[in-house]
């Protein structure tokens, strides 16, 4: 069976998108699905592409054993919505950026919220740390983790 292609994003690919990811490849892996996956993220902008992944989202995955390994791009919709069959986004304004790509509508099925998959957080959004403390990082992550196990769910059952 073809691989599924996983696309997490972001506002700067920096912080969320790229702790997705690096969540989605470890439990994946653990699960026994990281072969059946393909797994990327980018950012609504480029202000930050070609970076690595903030240092204290780095740090704070770390302790939790997830290796951050990515470097910052922009999303391409000439060549992600047709490649990638989950885009994941992170929160409101990420979702309506990119749905606003989707000129006529084609690719709407593929276009997800992160918190779609949410099962023990009660939450809408994955918010933005980048000015928050040490705190704002380890909610996010402890966010994502539950998310990425419910979009695996969902994978296993759409497959
Ligand atoms: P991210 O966080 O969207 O989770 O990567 C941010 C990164 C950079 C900025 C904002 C949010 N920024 O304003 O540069």
């Amino acid at each position: 069976m073809e691989k599924k292609k996983i696309l997490f994003v972001c506002l700067g690919n920096i912080c969320r998108s790229p702790a997705a990811e690096g969540i989605m490849k470890t439990i994946s892996q653990k699960n026994g699905m990281k072969d059946k996956l393909f797994i990327d993220s980018a950012g609504t902008i480029a202000y930050h592409a070609g970076e690595n992944p903030d240092a204290r989202m780095v740090m704070h995955a770390l302790k939790r054993g997830y290796v951050l390994d990515h470097k910052a791009r922009k999303f391409n919709p000439e060549k992600d919505f047709q490649y990638f069959d989950y885009i994941v986004t992170m929160d409101n304004q990420n979702n309506a950026d990119i749905k606003s790509l989707d000129i006529n509508g084609i690719y709407k099925n593929k276009i997800f919220k992160m918190t779609d998959f949410s099962k023990e957080f009660k939450v809408n959004e994955v918010p933005d740390p980048y000015y928050s403390g040490p705190e704002g990082f380890e909610n996010v992550i402890d966010i994502l983790e539950d998310a990425c196990n419910g979009l695996l769910k969902k994978i296993e059952n759409d497959s």
